[in-house]
């Protein structure tokens, strides 16, 4: 064999290769798989060892605050909601138990994602697509058109809201009863989603009075439901489920396994946040610090993976609508705390992930005014 051809072979190898992960990582290991494949390994500055290693004393484990949702409408609001205030300048992150969604809605909801993880590669593969404005996208990574090392998850992303009777036409029709369990769910967060927003504008503002216009705009905003699927990974320590980032909506509500994956990044190492049965976890987004002229805070977080269990978590992203210029509340900002972020939108965010990898938390760092 000449030089040449060995070349030539090479190259189709890695064409092969390329096409194959660009199907996601449930296909990869549905077909056998006891190594990672180099296309998965990181840096090892990247690896989520990495601290550990420099650092002895992490990671540690993170009880994050837990907030009892039903006590807000009790006599203990105003405490409850001083509890609210803290978390979210402190963690950027809180739990959320008593939350009012029922069990069922929820058991139904992971039913119907792991089976729809389940499907034939094929089926799951009608919905792939590259196009970022999709409102049902399927696929892999954490930006499949931009990442050079691909992290261990497969995902589906659907539009939500508004208008979620009108986008539900597209969604997943298999695996059965898909769309309804879905819909009740992405309708069930909105809703906790509202009530929380009315608890965190009143926490801001440090008075009961409401902003009903405010209130209405929130009432017809964007939600984005995310479904993450990582499954079992042969060398977790080389990669990562999703690399550290931060989301980029009002809040996150996000409902995760009893397994261990999320970590957050808190006082300059990353922990882990344990799960807590029946809870939400909930995490301000880059609306948020943005709107709360920096007080709260939007907090890199990122998912490492497991050898031996697979997980899988619902993020629902939540904000004012897709078309609504986010800027800092004018009730926050004065002469003695001027706003420190540039006016934003659902589009300009779009147009810089879409152009540049987002690795760090660069996009709220790009609307941050310097003085
Ligand atoms: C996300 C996210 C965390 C997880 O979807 O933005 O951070 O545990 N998910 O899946
Ligand atoms: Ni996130």
């Amino acid at each position: 064999m000449t030089p040449g051809m060995a070349v030539e072979n090479d190259n189709t190898v890695m064409a092969l290769e390329a096409q194959m992960y660009q199907k996601g990582v449930k296909h990869l290991c549905d077909n056998g798989l006891n190594k990672l494949p180099s296309k998965y390994v990181l840096p090892n500055s990247d690896r989520p060892d990495a601290y550990k290693s420099a650092h002895l004393d992490v990671p540690v484990a993170l009880e994050l605050p837990v907030i009892d949702f039903s006590q807000l409408y009790g006599p203990n609001r105003r405490y409850v909601l001083r509890s609210l205030t803290k978390a979210c300048e402190e963690y950027g992150f809180f739990q959320i138990i008593n939350h009012g969604i029922s069990n069922d809605v929820i058991s139904n909801m992971r039913e119907v994602c792991s089976k729809f993880f389940e499907l034939p590669y094929e089926e799951r593969a009608k919905y792939m697509s590259s196009d970022m404005h999709a409102t049902v996208r399927y696929g892999t990574s954490f930006n499949q058109n931009k990442d050079n090392v691909y992290c261990w998850r497969d995902f589906l992303k659907l539009t939500c809201n508004p208008n979620l009777h009108e986008l539900l036409s597209g969604w997943p029709s298999s695996p059965s009863g898909f769309k309804d369990s879905a819909s009740t769910y992405a309708e069930e967060t909105q809703g906790l989603f509202l009530s929380l927003v009315e608890a965190i504008l009143e926490s801001l503002a440090g008075d009961m009075e409401k902003d009903e216009n405010l209130l209405n705009e929130f009432e017809r905003g964007s939600q984005l439901m995310v479904v993450n699927c990582y499954p079992q990974c042969p060398e977790p320590e080389l990669t990562l489920g999703m690399p550290p980032h931060s989301d980029y909506g009002f809040l996150t509500l996000l409902l995760q396994d009893q397994v261990e994956g999320l970590q957050i990044h808190y006082q300059q190492k990353w922990v882990t946040v344990q799960p807590l049965p029946n809870s939400f976890v909930v995490n301000i987004g880059d609306h948020l610090e943005i709107f709360s002229n920096g007080r709260y805070k939007s907090v890199l977080h990122r998912v490492v993976v497991n050898a031996k269990k697979a997980r899988m978590s619902v993020a629902t992203l939540h904000s004012l609508p897709f078309d609504s210029t986010i800027k800092p509340w004018p009730k926050l900002v004065n002469e003695q705390n001027p706003r420190l972020y540039k006016d934003t939108d659902f589009g300009i965010f779009l147009d810089y992930i879409t152009s540049c990898e987002p690795k760090r938390k660069n996009f709220l760092d790009s609307r941050k005014i310097i003085y």
